[in-house]
């Protein structure tokens, strides 16, 4: 629909950016803060990274050290919200058992920094970097491990910080956890040789964990909100040919349905579920597992939107290429990943498409009609710092200007949408690029090996930015 006068955004719109825990902190064994994960990376990413040429997580932006300082900026900009996460082995350092009471001081320290300057805290309970400990028990994988592990871990949470923040995210992108996580080193499926059955364990495993999380937070804390944050995209058929048609509908189920319909309606999507009988892969059900599907519904979709994606007729077996979508595999049977003539590109070759954003809200919208709020989405890029000290990005102004834009056009369309947080506030380090594939506002003065002083310098989109929050939005039309 052509809109003919665009809404206001809503006055109490969350403008922000986001940032994760292991991306950002750096200090990475201090204070008792035990091993994720990403502390111990593998050396080489589904194949296609080789780790030794891109920086690790121990430094990252120094944020741990430096929050104040963000912090400071992040009001300069006039940011009404900041999400990040919360590093697990911070709290435990072993994932389960004892308590880290610095851990537990240093977030109390951070979120009452951010409330200071009237910055609204969204919280992630987990952002990709499990414990170390239990990833060597099977991880996501090991269900009578991880459930109450992540439950207690939540519950510490909860009611050391619950007074003090209102927006909850269980986790960050469940879906490509689940789907690639093993080959991005982020789970450990090898159990069976079945690859549809190691998936469908881990992602039962991580909805049940996941009510069960939501629901401890709706008995113990009435004015909190909590909601899931995958990555949403909507995924267009190559053609107008009915079996391109038919395969966009199965990446849909497949990339976002399988995991928000029970989240949201407590119910597995029908065509994933006769996919995955199909490939002997159903998840295992126990007595109350419905019923906890059904106590644990959240209040809003969070979602991390930065391409769409593009599919065409499956094929019966799986070839080596890919689509748009870093992230996206062919999966034989449902749909062929393939690419969209009508996109430009980033320098990462991830495709951009606004309008894309905008259909995926009203997409989301339409199936689930709970308000929705944006996690992340922005523009990487090596950009450039000039000899005084400057970092012309107009390419991400340009971007972001044209997702702002969408998304008035969605409000205008009727979609309670509550926030807009991009990626990332600061530059850090990108998950599997390194530091210089770069999103922040603010430019962190480090190479991808040598620190130099990690000073922060204020990016032209900084300024930018400053003057959308500024006019609430409005001056984006
Ligand atoms: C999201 C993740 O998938 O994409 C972030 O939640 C990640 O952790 C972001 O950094 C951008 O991806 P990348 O690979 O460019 O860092």
């Amino acid at each position: 629909m052509k809109i003919k006068k665009l809404n206001q955004f809503p006055k109490n719109f969350l403008w922000g950016a986001s940032s994760s825990a292991f991306q950002v902190e750096g200090a990475w064994n201090e204070d008792g803060k035990g091993l994720s994960i990403q502390d111990v990376p593998k050396k080489d990413i589904a194949g296609w990274i080789d780790r030794s040429k891109v920086s690790d997580y121990k430094v990252a932006s120094d944020q741990y050290h430096r929050y104040k300082e963000d912090f400071a900026l992040m009001a300069e900009m006039g940011f009404k919200a900041y999400r990040f996460s919360i590093a697990w082995t911070r709290i435990l350092p072993d994932g389960v058992g004892k308590v880290n009471p610095l851990g537990i001081k240093h977030y109390h320290d951070v979120i009452d920094e951010l409330l200071k300057h009237n910055i609204e805290p969204i919280i992630t309970l987990f952002h990709f970097d499990m414990p170390y400990a239990l990833e060597q028990q099977g991880g996501w994988s090991n269900r009578d491990l991880i459930v109450d592990a992540f439950v207690n871990y939540a519950k510490i949470l909860f009611k050391e910080y619950g007074h003090k923040v209102k927006y909850w995210l269980t986790i960050n992108e469940q879906n490509m956890l689940a789907m690639v996580g093993d080959l991005f080193g982020l789970t450990n499926s090898q159990e069976s040789s079945n690859r549809w059955q190691n998936i469908s364990k881990i992602n039962h495993n991580i909805l049940i964990a996941q009510a069960k999380v939501i629901n401890e937070l709706h008995l113990t804390n009435k004015n909190a909100k909590i909601g899931p944050a995958p990555n949403i995209a909507i995924y267009y058929p190559k053609t107008c040919h009915p079996e391109d048609v038919l395969a966009s509908k199965n990446a849909q189920a497949l990339m976002h349905w399988y995991y928000l319909d029970v989240a949201v309606r407590g119910q597995y999507n029908n065509i994933v579920w006769k996919f995955l009988e199909q490939e002997n892969a159903l998840p295992e059900f126990r007595k109350d597992d419905e019923q906890i599907f059904k106590n644990g519904k959240p209040d809003f979709i969070a979602f991390n939107y930065y391409t769409s994606g593009t599919v065409e007729k499956a094929l019966d077996v799986a070839v080596t290429t890919r689509g748009d979508q870093q992230n996206m595999f062919d999966v034989p049977g449902m749909y062929k990943a393939t690419s969209n003539d009508f996109l430009n590109k980033t320098k990462f070759n991830w495709t951009i498409d606004p309008v894309g954003l905008r259909t995926t809200y009203r997409e989301l919208y339409d199936r689930y009609q709970l308000p929705l709020l944006v996690t992340e989405n922005g523009l990487g890029s090596p950009d450039e710092l000039t000899k005084d000290f400057k970092v012309h990005d107009d390419y991400r102004i340009e971007y972001l200007k044209a997702h702002i834009l969408e998304t008035r056009k969605a409000i205008s369309d009727g979609i309670p949408i509550i926030g807009y947080c991009p990626w990332s506030a600061i530059d850090l380090v990108s998950g599997y690029q390194g530091v210089n594939k770069r999103y922040g506002f603010v430019y962190v003065n480090r190479d991808e090996f040598d620190l130099k002083d990690l000073r922060r310098i204020r990016k032209d989109s900084f300024y930018w930015y400053q003057e959308v929050i500024k006019n609430n939005g409005n001056n984006i039309e």
